[in-house]
């Protein structure tokens, strides 16, 4: 059954069983430093603005309303993160696996930490999520990507459904024949993805909010049908929906209201298809 909990991951996580889920998505806060928050934008029409839409007609983005969904600051990072991550450990089947997504800032002492916990051999990939938008700063190389690091439950054996990966476009479709430019290629560590479109369909409005495609490329390759998938820092419950588009099930676990209002919303469907 699909199950959306409010509160802290820590006790929810320690009411559960060994080894009942396959896949654990963990995306906690990025220790940013910053208040995150929801901005609700709104598109008008403007003759001097240079975005170009539906018959040529110009638009610009007005902001409507900012609110504080969560503080995005710890004072060690690492005290908040450890307990969490033994419980993760614990909750992953033989064959599960953990994706744990975090940024510069912090990733180096996060590995550190996963090691000690998963232990180094059961450390698979550094995964860097590559995107291009927002502010370019002018003295230093624009930070666009994030680190999704990946460990196993064990160091042997675990689950890779390689052929269920989505494909993505050659580099120089010219270097190869036409089948297999049409084909595609599989993706490498470094995946290549826009970030969610401020304006598009996907967005919740919920600040932080990932890509579904990256969401569903780990599903769909780390999980196999009717496996369950928790999401320990769920926020708009990207990860649950990855899962339940795929026919997986799901935990969704948030502590913030802002964000299970979200998800009751988005995850609806399938909440009420499985009841
Ligand atoms: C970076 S956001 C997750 C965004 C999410 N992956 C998405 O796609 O929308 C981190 C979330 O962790 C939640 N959070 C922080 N500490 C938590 C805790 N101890 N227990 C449960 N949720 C927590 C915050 O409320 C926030 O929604």
């Amino acid at each position: 059954m699909p199950q959306i909990i409010h509160g802290d991951n820590l006790p929810a996580m320690r009411a559960m069983p060994d080894g009942c889920v396959h896949l654990v998505y963990a995306d906690p806060p990025f220790n940013t430093g910053h208040a995150q928050r929801r901005r609700r934008m709104r598109t008008v029409r403007d003759d001097s603005a240079e975005r170009i839409g539906f018959g040529g007609r110009r638009y610009r983005e007005e902001l409507l309303q900012t609110a504080v969904q969560f503080l995005d600051q710890y004072d060690d990072i690492l005290e908040f993160l450890e307990p969490r991550l033994i419980e993760a450990y614990r909750l992953l089947s033989p064959t599960g696996s953990l994706f744990f997504h975090i940024d510069y800032r912090e990733v180096h002492y996060c590995k550190v930490l996963l090691d000690s916990i998963f232990g180094r051999e059961c450390f698979q990939n550094e995964i860097i999520w590559a995107y291009d938008y927002g502010a370019r700063p002018g003295r230093k190389w624009p930070a666009k990507h994030d680190t999704i690091l990946w460990y196993t439950k064990s160091p042997k054996d675990w689950t890779f459904h390689r052929a269920a990966s989505d494909r993505i476009p050659y580099m120089a479709p010219g270097l190869v024949g036409k089948e297999k430019a049409a084909r595609g290629k599989l993706p490498t560590d470094v995946w290549w993805h826009t970030i969610v479109s401020p304006t598009g369909k996907e967005k919740t409005g919920y600040p932080t909010q990932k890509p579904l495609g990256i969401l569903e490329r780990i599903v769909n390759v780390h999980t196999s049908k009717g496996e369950t998938v928790l999401d320990m820092f769920a926020g708009s419950g990207t990860a649950a929906e990855a899962a339940a588009r795929n026919g997986r099930d799901f935990i969704a676990i948030d502590r913030s209201k802002e964000a299970i209002a979200v998800m009751q919303t988005r995850l609806a469907e399938w909440i009420a298809k499985a009841s």
